[in-house]
């Protein structure tokens, strides 16, 4: 470990450096703005992770529907594991039940145990890192991606929100017009967001077995529809007893953001990255840019 710290000292000295909007830096590695907080996590996930092809990974840009995302994927993968009104999602958030590699899992550990993390089969994941600097052992196996993209306008807007949240108190917040000369640069934690959209888009179109590439906004207009997608591609179709149950609805109902935003444990506490759970909820709505 102290040889890999030697290491990385050494690495960062060589990488670009710029000011994140919420105050820290954000460090240029392998075509993307890292945060400082998480690079060092991040290159140890890369080194180091080791996917199975079984393994789920929501994979998203900041502020496009990561909490969301998780929510969905984890109840409906893993539906038939747990009683429906035990669903997991009421007691623990959606961050603490898909988690972060680089924000949560690597944060403090290059080597983490990731034998009992998952507390379902197959494992779920969730990482923020560019497709282009994902492990070769994600890209090369068979595990599949699910990707959602959002409005760039709604997500500048949530990222400048959120950003103001993180900042440092005794720190002036940043400004509308400095946050988009960051944006329209590309300087933005795992940005630039067109280059990371891209990839992922592009993967999707090449292997759409493996890469779901979903839209904010087409979930909010069509959610049953998109479910449907979702579980389909996960392999785990619902049956037709399933949707004569309402199965679907209910999973729409229960990761909505009226019911997540308003359960205790989205209220209160703090995530692994030191983020507030309840910073994770503000509107979610579409146009609200
Ligand atoms: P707004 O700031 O526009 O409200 P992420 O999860 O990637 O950090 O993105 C956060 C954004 O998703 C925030 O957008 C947040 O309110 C919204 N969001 C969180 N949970 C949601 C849900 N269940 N449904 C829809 N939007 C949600």
């Amino acid at each position: 470990e102290s040889s890999w710290d030697d290491e990385f000292k050494k690495l960062v000295q060589s990488f670009p450096k710029e000011r994140s909007w919420a105050g820290s830096n954000l460090y240029f590695y392998q075509g993307f703005w890292c945060p400082s907080l998480v690079l060092k996590a991040f290159i140890s996930f890369q080194k180091h992770f080791q996917a199975f092809n079984s393994d789920v990974i929501v994979a998203t840009f900041p502020k496009c529907g990561t909490t969301w995302l998780k929510a969905l994927t984890f109840s409906t993968l893993y539906r038939n594991q747990f009683p429906w009104d035990e669903n997991p999602l009421l007691t623990f958030g959606p961050h603490q039940l898909v988690r972060f590699f680089e924000y949560d899992l690597y944060l403090n550990n290059p080597f983490p145990d990731l034998r009992n993390v998952c507390a379902y089969q197959p494992r779920l994941f969730s990482t923020h890192a560019p497709y282009a600097t994902l492990p070769t052992s994600i890209k090369d196996s068979g595990c599949k991606i699910v990707y959602i993209c959002r409005n760039p306008m709604d997500m500048f807007i949530s990222l400048w929100l959120f950003a103001a949240k993180l900042r440092d108190k005794n720190r002036e917040s940043l400004s509308l017009d400095e946050a988009f000369y960051k944006f329209y640069h590309g300087i933005s934690a795992h940005g630039p967001f067109f280059d990371h959209v891209l990839g992922y888009w592009k993967a999707s179109q090449e292997n759409p077995n493996k890469i779901l590439f979903l839209n904010f906004e087409d979930l909010k207009e069509d959610m049953d529809s998109h479910l449907k997608i979702l579980a389909m591609f996960l392999g785990v179709p619902f049956t037709d007893d399933e949707e004569k149950q309402g199965v679907v609805e209910k999973i729409a109902k229960i990761c909505s953001f009226e019911n997540l935003k308003e359960l205790e444990v989205n209220m209160k506490g703090v995530h692994t990255s030191g983020v507030r759970h309840t910073h994770f909820f503000r509107k979610g709505e579409v146009g609200d840019w």
